[in-house]
């Protein structure tokens, strides 16, 4: 069971870097040792979490972070994305904690003495309770917060950081968090979507302007994540529909920072669901990046919906994931090409990607061959892209291993390592024996 790409691709060069991602709220535990965040509260609320389960344990990962690091020393990758918890290395008065702060400055330099690149997020969803008890990303002031937070941590880790990414998927953080209210904080409101969007924008902005000054050799950019919408139908009201929820779930993110301006759409919301912009901020949002990152998973076919105005429809023939997500690799060239063709674009890292299916250990073993299947089909569609022209630099694995999945707990598996939740045990699936060699093998 192999990972096998054409034998001339680009991406068998040494040049095009292979990692594996994480994030901190999924994998590190140890709640104790930081301030609590928005992910513990909504944990808290009644049928937030498939499993009624939380973030406190997780994969253990501040006590286990020597074997994890090993483990992924063992899978021959050349970077690890991990992002930083806001609450672990920032106190509530802004001061730095310096336990937190040491337990990442540790890790890092052992990726460093390991020979892998240190990929960091700065946000991955974990925002501390107390500033959104202030409003959280309702709330401007919250941008200027988390600037202060890419300042402080940034001029701690020096020169340790190959890779900085301000935001993870803001539209998971606006959409899913404050517009349709399935992730923390769970609000469910339009104008609060609209205006958390924003907000993170700006922090984006503001907080690269501080990288760019306190980490000048490090890659600078942010991660946005795309599922590309395709029309159920040649009607002109099923493309009108699809182009606005493309509009609105994905080009909504990446327009204003790559032209500095929003998509024409926003012209058109009802007045009391606009965000609050002010002069100037489309040009701190859209200042040059070092690098986009591209987190595919999956494509949404829509038709017109009167009520709605756009509505997803099912497409049951194809084949799905554990997560119910369709298996469409083709749609990750399509999107690396029209990202290509509508944008000046810097140069791309994959830094998402992956399956969930329903593993079980056997004899010691995961034979996970549909997830060895999925990463196969999706690395030949990013080698697709490159070579129609698309500046593609890396990919990541998502994940490492096994992790608490937001709003499904811990009951969809993401990992080419599978854990054990109750003895914290890891264990190479077959997928990820197969990424090892293929990035062995290079
Ligand atoms: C992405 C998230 C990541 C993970 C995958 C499956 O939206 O960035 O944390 O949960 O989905």
């Amino acid at each position: 069971m192999k990972i096998q790409l054409p034998k001339n691709s680009p991406m068998l060069s040494p040049l095009f870097t292979y990692g594996v991602a994480t994030a901190s709220f999924q994998i590190e535990g140890s709640a104790t040792n930081r301030l609590p965040n928005i992910w513990d509260t909504f944990c808290q609320k009644p049928g937030a979490i498939a499993d009624k389960s939380d973030g406190l344990t997780a994969c253990d990962h501040v006590n286990l972070w020597e074997k994890d690091l090993e483990l992924i020393s063992s899978l021959h990758v050349d970077a690890y994305r991990l992002s930083i918890s806001w609450g672990r290395v920032i106190n509530q008065d802004g001061s730095l904690n310096k336990q937190g702060v040491n337990f990442y400055i540790k890790l890092l330099d052992r990726l460093k003495q390991l020979n892998i690149k240190a990929f960091v997020t700065l946000y991955h969803w974990d925002l501390p309770q107390h500033i959104e008890d202030n409003g959280g990303w309702l709330n401007r002031e919250t941008a200027y917060l988390f600037s202060d937070y890419a300042d402080k941590i940034s001029t701690a880790f020096g020169n340790r950081v190959s890779s900085y990414a301000t935001l993870n998927e803001p539209f998971c953080s606006a959409y899913l968090g404050y517009e349709v209210g399935v992730h923390a904080p769970g609000i469910a409101n339009a104008k609060a979507g609209r205006t958390a969007a924003h907000h993170l924008l700006l922090a984006h902005g503001l907080a690269l302007k501080v990288l760019q000054k306190n980490s000048p050799f490090s890659r600078n950019g942010i991660v946005l994540n795309f599922t590309p919408c395709y029309s159920s139908s040649e009607d002109p009201a099923d493309l009108a529909a699809t182009k606005y929820a493309d509009d609105y779930m994905n080009q909504w993110y990446i327009k204003p920072i790559m032209d500095g301006a929003y998509p024409d759409l926003l012209e058109s919301l009802p007045a009391d669901v606009r965000p609050d912009i002010h002069d100037g901020d489309l040009d701190i949002i859209s200042q040059p990046l070092d690098f986009l990152g591209v987190n595919y998973y999956t494509r949404l076919i829509y038709k017109a919906n009167e009520q709605d105005i756009f509505e997803e429809v099912p497409n049951d023939a194809a084949l799905h994931t554990d997560m119910g997500w369709e298996i469409y690799p083709r749609g990750l060239t399509a999107l690396l090409t029209s990202l290509n063709s509508l944008y000046q674009l810097p140069p791309i890292y994959i830094t998402e990607n992956g399956a969930a299916e329903a593993d079980t250990l056997v004899d010691g073993e995961v034979r996970d061959v549909n997830r060895i299947d999925y990463y196969q089909e999706h690395l030949r569609a990013v080698g697709l892209a490159i070579e129609q022209g698309v500046d593609i630099r890396g990919y990541f694995a998502w994940s490492l291993m096994d992790n608490f999945e937001w709003a499904e707990g811990y009951l969809k598996r993401f990992g080419i390592v599978y854990v054990d939740y109750e003895t914290q045990e890891r264990t190479i699936k077959s997928s990820g024996l197969a990424y090892r060699d293929l990035i062995s093998n290079r």
